[in-house]
């Protein structure tokens, strides 16, 4: 079994994390900005989770809470570590996080071109919701772009 470290994000990591997000198939976007995951990291620092093995940044999620529900955002693990439990390892932590918190409902969103991911989050304990639509509005739509 492979030891996987689990810290907080800290934005000097911001580099090593984009270049695994977008290795391991994350679009990384206009919300990826540098200025935009410090704003993400600083309303919630305890929720957005990095795991290195051996001082390499080999896991990444954003966990974020908006007073009502968490959310995960950007979950990847590095391909060449992937299929180990190492994904299950830092959703584990980061689900301690939300417990430790009170929060008592967390969401996620999965494009529907990566399907085969929802088997592990369904493996962790989380529903499929047949329920509910997903909509989204832009205010502005000089700040969100589809690149960074
Ligand atoms: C999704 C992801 C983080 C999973 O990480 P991982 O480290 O490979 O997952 P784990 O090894 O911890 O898997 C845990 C369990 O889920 C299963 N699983 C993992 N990935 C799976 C997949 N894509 N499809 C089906 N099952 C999967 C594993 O078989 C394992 O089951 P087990 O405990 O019964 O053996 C990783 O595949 C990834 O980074 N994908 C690209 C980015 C992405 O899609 N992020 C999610 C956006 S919503």
């Amino acid at each position: 079994m492979i030891k996987m470290k689990i810290e907080k994000f800290k934005i000097e990591y911001y580099d090593e994390v984009v270049e695994l997000w977008r290795k391991a198939g994350v679009e990384v976007v206009s919300s990826d900005t540098i200025d935009e995951v410090t704003r993400v990291l600083n309303r919630n620092p305890d929720l957005f989770l990095i795991g290195k093995v051996q001082e390499k940044i080999i896991a990444v999620v954003i966990g974020a809470f908006d007073g009502r529900r968490g959310y995960v955002h950007h979950l990847a693990v590095d391909p060449d570590y992937q299929k180990v439990g190492l994904g299950k390892t830092i959703m584990e932590a980061l689900i301690e996080q939300f417990r430790t918190k009170n929060i008592q409902k967390v969401h996620l969103f999965i494009e529907k071109s990566n399907k085969s991911v929802i088997e592990f989050y369904t493996n962790l304990g989380w529903d499929v919701r047949e329920d509910l639509i997903m909509m989204s509005y832009i205010p502005d739509k000089k700040l969100y772009k589809r690149h960074m």
